[in-house]
């Protein structure tokens, strides 16, 4: 493994892991291959833009003949696929691109490997793939899939493609599924981000129905390690969980923030709630701390470090927020503000 096309790297998760990679191995070559949709930003990769082991490809991965074009040009034999529309809320409005990228797109990438041979195909999933989880409870990599949103349905489609072509092809295939990633670069739609950049601009924070669904928030950098460590030492044709283990409610998450960017809880409005909102996500996470991985940081340590990092990277967020996004924010909260 040394030439990695890395499929959805100009995102946030995708780019960090970039960004990690080669300062990790100097001997690594990387080709981002991205179709730079609303949420890819090459402002991501700008500390590897020079790098001669750094290369860009801007295509979908819907479009077989340039994966494989790519793949061949570059000498690649290895896909880590991060590609994929990310939101649950814009699933709910237009699924289309969703069903599209994961599912067909995946296949091509699945395809693609198989056809050309490369020594490894990585996916990367979802805890949103196993559904909401009652508490007492938390999924393994065994329990059966039922996601509940658009965007979770993509993913667990997409994982079932996976694993279909290790048994009937055997190609060489790894998955992880992560819980929610925070820390730099995160598109400021996510929650965290989201509600960081607003608190920094004294706005309203706008918090889904009893703002008490739980989630495992994870650094990003934690989950980029836990990849690499699949990578080089999981086993083929099998699944890791990646995540904390520990759960918190969004609204203590959003107490922290508020503290950490010395903003009142005033600005703290329950608004109505997003259709189908799970309730909460857990994971047995014992698989991969067997293989060697241990999260650097607790969560509340990767709620206070990305808050931080937006606070002190302006230049990032706001040229965003003030673009595309605008048109998004009102169709997404306009009436939720009225209705509150
Ligand atoms: P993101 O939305 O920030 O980035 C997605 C990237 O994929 C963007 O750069 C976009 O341009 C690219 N892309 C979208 N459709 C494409 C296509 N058809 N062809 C080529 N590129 C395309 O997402 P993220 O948060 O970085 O998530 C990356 C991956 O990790 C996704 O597969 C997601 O499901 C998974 N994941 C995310 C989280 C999380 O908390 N963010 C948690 C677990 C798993
Ligand atoms: P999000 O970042 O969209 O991730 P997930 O894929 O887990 O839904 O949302 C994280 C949590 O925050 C989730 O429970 C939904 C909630 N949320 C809000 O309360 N308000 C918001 O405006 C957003 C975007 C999310």
């Amino acid at each position: 493994m040394k030439n990695l096309m890395v499929t959805g790297g100009a995102g946030f998760i995708g780019a960090n892991f970039v960004l990690y990679m080669l300062q990790k191995y100097p001997a690594y070559r990387i080709v981002v291959y991205d179709k730079l949709t609303y949420a890819g930003n090459l402002d991501n990769l700008l500390a590897v833009q020079a790098d001669p082991r750094y290369h860009f490809v801007q295509g979908d991965i819907c479009d077989a003949a340039l994966v494989e074009r790519t793949i061949q040009e570059q000498a690649i034999d290895t896909i880590v696929n991060f590609a994929a529309e990310t939101h649950v809320d814009r699933s709910i409005m237009n699924p289309d691109a969703f069903i599209q990228t994961s599912v067909y797109g995946t296949y091509v990438l699945l395809e693609a490997a198989r056809k050309l041979k490369l020594e490894r195909y990585h996916q990367i999933s979802t805890d949103e793939v196993y559904g909401h989880i009652p508490h007492g409870f938390s999924s393994k990599e065994t329990d059966n899939l039922a996601p509940r949103s658009p965007y979770a349905a993509s993913k667990a489609s997409a994982d079932l493609l996976v694993n279909a072509y290790f048994i009937t092809y055997d190609l060489p295939v790894t998955i992880t599924r992560g819980s929610n990633n925070i820390g730099p670069y995160q598109y400021p739609e996510k929650a965290v981000p989201l509600f960081a950049t607003n608190a920094l601009d004294h706005e309203p924070l706008p918090v889904y129905g009893d703002g008490r669904q739980m989630r495992e928030y994870q650094y990003v950098t934690d989950h980029c390690e836990a990849i690499d460590l699949v990578l080089h030492k999981g086993v083929l044709g099998e699944t890791y969980n990646v995540g904390t283990a520990v759960e918190m409610e969004n609204i203590e998450m959003i107490a922290l923030l508020l503290q950490t960017l010395d903003r009142p809880t005033s600005l703290i409005r329950y608004v109505k709630d997003r259709e189908g909102h799970d309730r909460r996500y857990s994971m047995n996470v014992d698989k991969i701390r067997a293989l060697g991985w241990e999260p650097n940081h607790t969560p509340h340590e990767a709620i206070i470090e990305t808050a931080r990092w937006y606070r002190d990277n302006e230049w990032w967020w706001r040229k965003i927020k003030s673009g595309e996004f605008k048109a998004y924010y009102e169709k997404q909260y306009g009436h939720r503000w009225q209705e509150a």
